[in-house]
């Protein structure tokens, strides 16, 4: 295999800790639990994880809003629970990733309170601070972006929860200390950084005013309310006006330098990914970000298509390429953000079929693979009906705003929100076919509502048991892509591009060619790969029972849905 770093050949896995794993039986994850979770996703085949914060936090935006860079939530347990964790993932060969906020802290973190307590304090110049508000900029998570602070008279900004002030990162001191605290996780020895919203981090120093004609709760409302693809576009379009004095403003390439210099002060290959999907962090290949995320693949309106992943992969590998012969790709189709990649998907007929697609598709795409708690089983969104249990505070924000501004009625309101929170692909992670799926004992009422379908075989200890189970094919997909180089390593090269029922592509390196067929219909196929410079197909996987391990490559047989994988020689 070609010389890739660990993080190219890598399934992370995407751990929410506060979702994943309750170990002292308090009704939210913690370290104990997620320790205890090591053996499984060791099994399963999982190379890397994804922690996303840990840190203390009042808990507005459910860590992104952090009080203590160097500590860990005590509801997730103390300093050493966590160094016995990244020992114990390490020990098992898995690195281990933390989710670094830099663009704001909470509002209770030390440098804000300092900051805010008066204009003229050591820290008075680490946050944005005007005296009135210079413009109409919005929060993207709850209206006005100026929030008046009485002790210093003034307002400061924030583009999340007004719990969540932006740092002023024009000033050299709020990087030395964000540097150090990442300093200080480096050197207790985890592997890299998940980097939160970076295009957040810098303003427009003009303050330039938006031009939409509508205030936050208006234009999430009028998204609600869009049904054809003109409104759709229109409100769209919008949400970007709205935003972009916001974001992606000139510093970010420098200060992404900078932070990349601090992680190669140490040993081991160190690593970035940024939440964002524009290549240019990577920089020339190896002064900024060693990934960023192909988040257009996810964003397709309705299921998947083979059209829509080939367009994709032929634009994204391009852009790749231009930057450096090293850039490498990141696929991902979910994340705590986002409703989950099951339920996308799925067409109400054959969405167990799909859900199995996707996965295939990550493990065999070009690029390092993200997975999602729960990813692996199945889980869905769960839509929490009853507004007073929805934990996430942009959702119940715009609930309030439904109701006490745009008069939205109540249960109009209730469903809107259901839908629009985070709440609903965050549920605890279905352990079993017990009460609370076994995520927390029966007694105990966790901290968001658990999907019920854990009865209906979407739990890790039933699918375990079931060799025709999602996690099954999963597990054993897992191993097909480790033992397979050109799975990993090789070149991405689309075949039979006229098709939109079934997607196939090469993966080759040097020294070996595999062709993946992945059929997105239920139409069973027979297809001609005879113009291949190759004779045979040597199985390697497939999603059903088939008989022959070699076959010619003028008429391979595929059954709806299949998901087929062979060498080629
Ligand atoms: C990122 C996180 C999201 C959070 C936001 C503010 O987008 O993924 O969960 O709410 O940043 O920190």
């Amino acid at each position: 295999m070609p010389e890739l770093k660990w993080w190219q050949k890598a399934l992370f896995y995407q751990i929410y800790p506060r979702s994943f794993a309750d170990g002292n039986g308090d009704g939210i994850g913690d370290f104990k639990g997620m320790l205890e979770k090591l053996d499984y996703l060791a099994a399963l085949g999982i190379d890397a994880i994804w922690l996303s914060p840990h840190f203390p936090s009042p808990n507005w935006d459910w860590g992104y809003d952090i009080s203590d860079y160097t500590a860990v939530a005590p509801e997730y347990g103390s300093l050493r629970d966590f160094e016995a964790f990244l020992y114990e993932a390490h020990a098992r060969s898995m690195h281990v990733i933390l989710d670094l906020v830099l663009n704001h802290t909470s509002d209770e973190h030390a440098w804000f309170l300092e900051s805010r307590s008066s204009r003229d304090n050591p820290k008075a110049d680490w946050y944005v601070w005007v005296d009135t508000p210079p413009n109409n900029w919005q929060s993207c998570f709850d209206g006005e972006a100026w929030t008046y602070a009485p002790e210093r008279g003034q307002h400061y900004y924030h583009y999340f929860m007004k719990q969540q002030p932006d740092l002023n990162w024009r000033n050299p001191q709020v990087k030395e200390a964000m540097w150090s605290a990442a300093r200080f996780w480096l050197e207790l020895g985890v592997d890299g950084f998940r980097l939160d919203a970076i295009g957040t981090i810098y303003e427009d120093p003009q303050l330039t005013p938006h031009t939409v004609p509508l205030d936050l709760a208006e234009l999430r409302r009028a998204a609600d309310l869009a049904k054809t693809p003109q409104e759709k576009e229109k409100v769209a379009g919008y949400w970007v006006d709205m935003f972009k004095h916001q974001l992606n403003q000139p510093g970010l390439h420098d200060l992404m330098k900078e932070l990349r210099s601090v992680l190669d002060e140490y040993d081991g290959d160190r690593m970035l990914v940024g939440e964002d999907d524009n290549p240019d962090f990577m920089g020339n290949g190896h002064d900024e970000l060693n990934l960023v995320f192909n988040f257009p693949l996810m964003r397709s309106e309705g299921p998947l298509t083979p059209a829509w992943i080939r367009s994709n992969q032929a634009a994204r590998l391009a852009i790749l390429a231009n930057i450096s012969p090293q850039a490498w790709p990141c696929n991902t189709l979910g994340n705590h953000d986002c409703s989950r990649a099951y339920t996308r998907y799925a067409d109400g007929i054959h969405d167990a079929e799909r859900a199995r697609l996707s996965l295939a598709l990550m493990l065999t795409l070009k690029g390092t693979p993200f997975l999602y708690y729960g990813e692996e089983i199945g889980m869905q969104d769960y839509l929490i009906e009853d507004p007073s249990l929805l934990r996430d505070t942009m959702a119940t924000w715009y609930y309030e705003r439904m109701l006490n501004e745009l008069k939205v009625a109540a249960a109009e309101a209730a469903r809107s929100a259901a839908l629009m929170t985070r709440d609903k692909n965050r549920t605890p992670m279905q352990w079993a076919n017990q009460p609370n799926a076994g995520f927390s004992p029966a007694r105990v009422v966790p901290w968001l509502p658990v999907n019920p379908n854990y009865a209906q075989g979407v739990s890790v200890a039933e699918q375990h048991q079931d060799p025709t189970s999602l996690l099954s094919f999963y597990q054993r997909l897992i191993q097909v892509r480790r033992s397979t180089p050109a799975l990993i390593a090789g070149d991405y090269q689309a075949l039979h591009e006229h098709s939109n029922e079934y997607l196939a592509f090469l993966r080759s390196t040097p020294g070996q060619t595999v062709l993946v067929i992945l059929n997105f219909s239920q139409k069973p196929q027979v297809l001609d790969f005879s113009q291949l410079p190759f004779e045979t197909a040597h199985l390697l996987f497939s999603s059903a029972g088939r008989g022959q391990k070699e076959e010619g490559l003028q008429h391979i047989h595929l059954g709806g849905f299949e998901v087929y994988i062979a060498e080629l020689r």
